[in-house]
């Protein structure tokens, strides 16, 4: 079946990796009160609860309890033992005649309206915030954003044609599907390099990236002969939301609202070995995660260290290049004519 298969590989159905079981492990297993701060987004099922309750008390037996699938299908089509799924794609609806199994499945227009997904993905308004910004604010910052206007609801971005994938900042491809970057070619004057890198959102329906948890680096560095960067010239804009790890404050907020562009100038003088300048752009997913990982780890991780180091290993494991490319630093005038990318525009 299309919607298991894909769900399988996804992030809602991994949403009790390590990095979330390795901080339940440490609370009371009985607290059922706390597991929910977390577990009513990550492994949502009346059953999940129940069976994460035994996985906490008896932490070295290997099971397969049904909190370990986290987002379930039933977490998002079943309430109170009845199915729920949006309209067939023809627009009808189930009929008592069809003779469906489990006795068919109710129609919901909420299927396709991005309030299904605010539920996990939006803060209440009294929620948690800092710098008067909650801490989750996805839904709201897509009602803000022209795609709102347009009717482009979450899962058209995130489920096109009604796929279970619900790819985000981890994956490069549709990373690069939410953004503009624009190459401003090296000058060489006076000894010194000049250029630019900007990277517009011009696909992401709400900030670009919407949580606090990652991290994208835009730089410029010279690049000697033999490929090697030369030291001191390397230059870096960050892009995203950075808060401390007790979320106690926001330390800087540079994410990009939809349309908005990010931009490095670069004017570094011009080193002799230098042979290239070259245009990155970095992606660490779970940026806030590997900080967060080092601490509880360096703290004392108890009865869930071994998780959390998994947690940290596949933290790092995530980061990826959305972008590279190298310019020969040679002559000025070779270099004059602007190149667009990713059909954007070299927006200066
Ligand atoms: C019951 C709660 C819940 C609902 C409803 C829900 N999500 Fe999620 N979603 C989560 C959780 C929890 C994660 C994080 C999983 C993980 O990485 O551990 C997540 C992850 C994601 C990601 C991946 C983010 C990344 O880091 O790459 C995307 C994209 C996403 N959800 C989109 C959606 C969309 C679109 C909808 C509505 C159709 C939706 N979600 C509905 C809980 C939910
Ligand atoms: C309102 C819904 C919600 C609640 C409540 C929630 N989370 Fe999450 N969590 C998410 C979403 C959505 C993501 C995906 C964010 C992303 O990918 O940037 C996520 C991602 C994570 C991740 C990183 C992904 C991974 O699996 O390693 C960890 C760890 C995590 N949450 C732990 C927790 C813990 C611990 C709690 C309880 C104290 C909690 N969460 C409560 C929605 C929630
Ligand atoms: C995070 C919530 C969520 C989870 C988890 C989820 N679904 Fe869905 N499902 C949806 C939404 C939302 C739609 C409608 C998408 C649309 O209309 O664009 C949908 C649509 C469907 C459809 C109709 C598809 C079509 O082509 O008409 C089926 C069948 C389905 N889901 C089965 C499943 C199965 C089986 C699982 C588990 C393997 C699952 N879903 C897990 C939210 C979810
Ligand atoms: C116009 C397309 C579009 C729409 C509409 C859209 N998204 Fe996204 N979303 C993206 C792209 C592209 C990314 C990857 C870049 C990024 O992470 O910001 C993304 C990333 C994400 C992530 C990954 C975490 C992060 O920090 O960025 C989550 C979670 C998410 N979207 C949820 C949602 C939800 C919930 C909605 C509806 C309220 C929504 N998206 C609407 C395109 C869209």
């Amino acid at each position: 079946m299309q919607q298991f298969q894909d769900w399988s590989g996804a992030l809602h159905a991994r949403a009790m990796r390590p990095g979330v079981m390795g901080q339940l492990m440490n609370m009371p297993a009985q607290a059922r009160e706390e597991h929910q701060a977390c577990i009513r987004c990550h492994a949502p099922l009346a059953e999940q609860a129940d069976s994460l309750v035994t996985a906490i008390s008896r932490p070295n037996t290997k099971g397969t309890g049904l909190h370990e699938q986290g987002l379930v299908c039933a977490a998002c089509h079943v309430r109170g033992h009845q199915r729920f799924g949006p309209a067939r794609r023809d627009g009808s609806m189930p009929k008592p005649e069809d003779k469906l199994p489990h006795g068919g499945w109710q129609a919901s227009a909420a299927f396709a309206d991005s309030r299904f997904c605010a539920s996990c993905h939006q803060f209440e308004a009294d929620g948690y915030a800092l710098n008067g910004k909650l801490l989750e604010n996805t839904y709201e910052e897509w009602k803000a954003s022209p795609y709102a206007v347009e009717g482009k609801q979450c899962q058209s971005c995130h489920m096109p044609d009604r796929r279970h994938l619900w790819r985000g900042i981890h994956d490069p491809e549709i990373v690069r599907s939410g953004v503009t970057i624009g190459v401003a070619p090296p000058r060489v004057e006076a000894g010194a390099v000049r250029a630019a890198l900007t990277l517009r959102n011009t696909g992401t329906g709400h900030h670009f990236p919407t949580y606090v948890t990652p991290k994208v680096i835009i730089e410029i560095f010279q690049e000697d002969s033999a490929g090697r960067a030369v030291a001191g010239t390397q230059r870096e804009y960050v892009i995203g939301r950075e808060v401390a790890l007790d979320l106690s404050r926001e330390i800087a907020d540079t994410r990009l609202a939809a349309g908005a562009q990010a931009v490095l100038d670069y004017t570094v003088p011009r080193r002799q070995r230098a042979a290239n300048l070259v245009y990155r752009v970095r992606v660490e997913p779970d940026a806030f995660y590997t900080g967060l990982y080092r601490s509880l780890i360096a703290d004392g991780a108890g009865k869930g260290e071994a998780m959390i180091r998994q947690a940290l290993a596949d933290s790092l494991a995530s980061h990826f290049t959305l972008f590279e490319e190298r310019r020969a630093l040679g002559a000025a005038a070779k270099y004059s004519v602007p190149t667009n990318l990713s059909g954007g525009s070299l927006c200066r």
